[in-house]
């Protein structure tokens, strides 16, 4: 059978993955109504659902049925959604604009903002723990905790505070690179990683060649990120454009140029490419994404 080119495919993950969150979702009619229609509004109708594609990519490397990364696809996303609501807050980003809408706290308000994201968080945690989210009991508590370490101190959350910590400040390519890793690179790593831990446990060689893709693209992804923030318009990105240089976020292109740090995504895309070869035709999707990430325009 010919495989869909990426396009086709991607597509299709993101009508399943918003279909998937759509269910998972309380319905807006139940109590607290305007609680459950913000948690709707933020996760539903927009977003690339890159962390989604990275699941189900690093699934297929070791032949699992999509049915078997639903959960852990939709965990990683609501993370991801909570993650970004709280960024945008005045007390974080100051952001109006997300994914083409008002962000959470323009449409409702910030408090309503804070519990979409704490009710996101726990919402992801009670997913991954569903019975159907794993194959085995072990390998499942080991996504729980993985899933956890990634979104907090020593992950998502600890790179936010590193991000906002450096605000108007210069940070080496050391400390940036830190900062990056933790605060967009640990989430891109946990979808690798739960995308293929829904089918069982992994050999030593499998585990360390996603780990080693996922740590390249995580980061790229954020050196693409900020390029895009300098280059691209908000139309096309669905986010206020321009905005790191006007509120002196410290990024790659506080340090080098765009020329440069384009330069520095292909080289990051080039090791991630190495580092998946072993899997040869059952990486393709994962080599798709990670070029993806580094020649999007939005
Ligand atoms: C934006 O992530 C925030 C970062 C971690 C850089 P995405 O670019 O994946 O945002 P959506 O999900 O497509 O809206
Ligand atoms: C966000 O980085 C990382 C997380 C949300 C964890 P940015 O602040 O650069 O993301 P955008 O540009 O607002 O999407
Ligand atoms: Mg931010
Ligand atoms: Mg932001
Ligand atoms: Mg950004």
């Amino acid at each position: 059978m010919a495989m869909t080119d990426f396009a086709a495919w991607s597509r299709a993950i993101q009508t399943r993955a918003e279909n998937i969150l759509a269910t998972l979702l309380t319905d807006a009619d139940i109590a607290p109504n305007t609680l459950h229609a913000a948690m709707r509004y933020v996760c539903l109708g927009g977003g690339k659902r890159v962390r989604p594609m990275l699941a189900y990519a690093a699934g297929e490397t070791v032949g699992a049925d999509p049915a078997q990364i639903d959960h852990a696809a939709a965990a990683v996303e609501f993370i991801h959604v909570y993650s970004l609501t709280h960024d945008d807050l005045p007390c974080m980003d100051d952001d109006d604009l997300r994914r083409g809408k008002p962000t959470c706290h323009v449409a409702y308000d910030e408090a309503t903002a804070l519990l979409v994201g704490d009710a996101l968080q726990s919402l992801a945690f009670e997913v991954l723990a569903h019975p159907r989210a794993a194959s085995d009991a072990a390998t499942q508590v080991e996504m729980l905790r993985l899933l956890a370490r990634a979104s907090g101190s020593r992950g998502m959350a600890g790179g936010q505070a590193v991000d906002l910590a450096a605000t108007g400040r210069a940070l080496d390519l050391a400390e940036l690179e830190f900062m990056h890793i933790h605060k967009t690179g640990a989430l891109i790593q946990a979808a690798v990683l739960l995308g293929a831990l829904g089918h069982g446990e992994l050999n030593a060689a499998t585990r360390d060649a996603l780990e080693r893709y996922a740590r390249c693209i995580g980061l790229a992804f954020q050196v693409m990120d900020d390029v895009l923030d300098a280059e691209t318009d908000t139309a096309t990105l669905g986010k206020t454009a321009g905005k790191d240089a006007a509120r002196g976020k410290a990024t790659y292109l506080t340090l080098m140029n765009v020329k440069e740090a384009r330069a520095y995504a292909h080289e990051l895309l080039n090791n991630a490419l190495a580092a998946i070869e072993p899997f040869g035709e059952r990486g393709r999707r994962l080599a798709e994404i990670a070029r993806f990430i580094v020649e999007r325009s939005y």
